[in-house]
């Protein structure tokens, strides 16, 4: 595996990483303190093409791919974690099933205007009794048919169902929808669509309380007599489950990227405290305690990107990679935890009270090890391929 980057690749990471430094770095915290939807930045996301990384141009995208998404996730979650996932769920979750498994007509009408950012995409997999379990969705969808000269004239289905703790859900135009269209089938009998959320019979609920990325807001969406026209099925009936496991492939390499790039703000943060802090007449950083938790820090980080670029280089392959997407999702979100977690200790008191973005940095960290599958699940996925082999 190559590990150097591309001139492309690493200009997009500097990129980024400018304008982490100008537009987010200096706003994140106040956007956590009012749990504030940083709506500006992300437009301005979509002008340097960032809500599109790895989609290609035709369709509105950055024309880059996984590693360049990956590096800018890292860069942008430096700055603002929660500016990261509503990135990564356009990115991931939606624009990547859409170019993966929408037909021409659909990504035109579905893909261009969400990769260039002149709308808002979001997934809905998960439901209240559907979280790990992906596949005991309760959400149906059935198909009717009305004459032409009807609205809509033809075949639709009627969805009817809820879904929670949707990310991007109080503010997308559309989303990747997962309905069960034959609960005897199991697995085999969920069926993807895309659905416009203006559409009559969805109502949004009010923004989560989460405690932490705190400016992006997820929800919880009801889906009742919606009638979703037969053209936005995404897939074929009965390979929902397909969409949605092979989309969570790649967006679990966006979130691991999240992950690293909390761990990186804390780790540069306690760094550079740790230089002027003084205890013992001398700064914090000469005294071997604070040494080696911050030797433990850069070298977790350093082991986590080395696994999410493996897992983006083998996606840019179009190589099957399920468990070295797991294996980095794993890996990076308990590791930012841990960095995180090093950061507020070496910050000491001010590392508990909210001047400092030490603790912000724990709270955002943590979720990382929950949404896109648990760590729990994680391991299933890497079990279950390494029993298999
Ligand atoms: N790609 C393609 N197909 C896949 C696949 C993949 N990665 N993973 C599984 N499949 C296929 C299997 O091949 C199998 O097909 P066949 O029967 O034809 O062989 C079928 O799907 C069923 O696979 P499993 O038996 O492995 O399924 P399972 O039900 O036992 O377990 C699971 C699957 C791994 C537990 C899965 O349910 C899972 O990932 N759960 C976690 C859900 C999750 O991550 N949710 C995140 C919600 S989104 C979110 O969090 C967004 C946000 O807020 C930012």
């Amino acid at each position: 595996m190559r590990i150097d980057l591309t001139d492309e690749q690493g200009l997009l990471r500097d990129t980024c990483r400018d304008f982490a430094a100008r537009e987010l770095t200096p706003h994140a915290r106040e956007w956590d303190e009012k749990s504030e939807f940083p709506a500006a930045a992300v437009k301005k996301l979509a002008e340097l093409g960032l809500l599109a990384v790895a989609i290609p141009s035709q369709w509105g995208g950055a024309g880059m791919d996984a590693v360049g998404y990956a590096l800018a996730m890292e860069e942008i979650s430096r700055g603002c974690a929660s500016t990261g996932v509503i990135m990564s769920v356009n990115n991931s979750l939606y624009c990547d099933p859409l170019y993966k498994w929408g037909t021409d007509a659909q990504k035109h009408q579905w893909l261009t205007p969400f990769a260039r950012g002149e709308k808002l995409g979001c997934f809905g997999l998960t439901e209240p009794e559907a979280g790990s379990d992906a596949a005991a969705q309760k959400t149906t969808a059935v198909r009717q048919s009305l004459p032409p000269g009807s609205d809509p004239g033809g075949d639709f289905y009627v969805v009817n169902g809820s879904k929670n703790f949707i990310t991007n859900g109080v503010h997308a135009d559309a989303i990747v929808l997962f309905t069960m269209t034959n609960r005897a089938l199991g697995n085999k009998g969920i069926t993807a669509f895309v659905v416009d959320l203006r559409s009559k019979g969805v109502t949004r609920g009010p923004h989560d309380r989460k405690m932490g990325i705190t400016a992006s807001h997820s929800c919880s969406l009801y889906f009742e007599d919606v009638r979703v026209p037969a053209a936005n099925l995404l897939g074929k009936e009965g390979e929902g489950f397909k969409v949605a496991m092979s989309t969570l492939d790649g967006g679990r390499i966006g979130i691991a990227a999240q992950a690293l790039g909390i761990a990186r703000a804390a780790y540069e943060d306690a760094l550079a405290y740790a230089k002027v802090r003084k205890a013992f007449d001398k700064p914090i950083a000469q005294l071997q305690a604070i040494q080696f938790m911050l030797a433990d820090m850069a070298t977790e980080i350093d082991a986590a990107r080395l696994l999410i670029l493996r897992a983006a280089s083998l996606k840019d392959q179009g190589v099957r990679h399920s468990t070295e997407s797991a294996m980095a999702k794993l890996y990076a979100s308990e590791m930012a935890s841990r960095v995180a977690n090093k950061g507020l200790q070496i910050h000491g008191g001010y590392g508990y009270i909210k001047d400092f973005d030490a603790e912000r940095r724990v709270r955002d960290a943590r979720i990382t090890e929950i949404y896109e599958g648990t760590s729990e699940i994680q391991r299933l996925v890497i079990s279950n391929s390494l029993l298999k082999a």
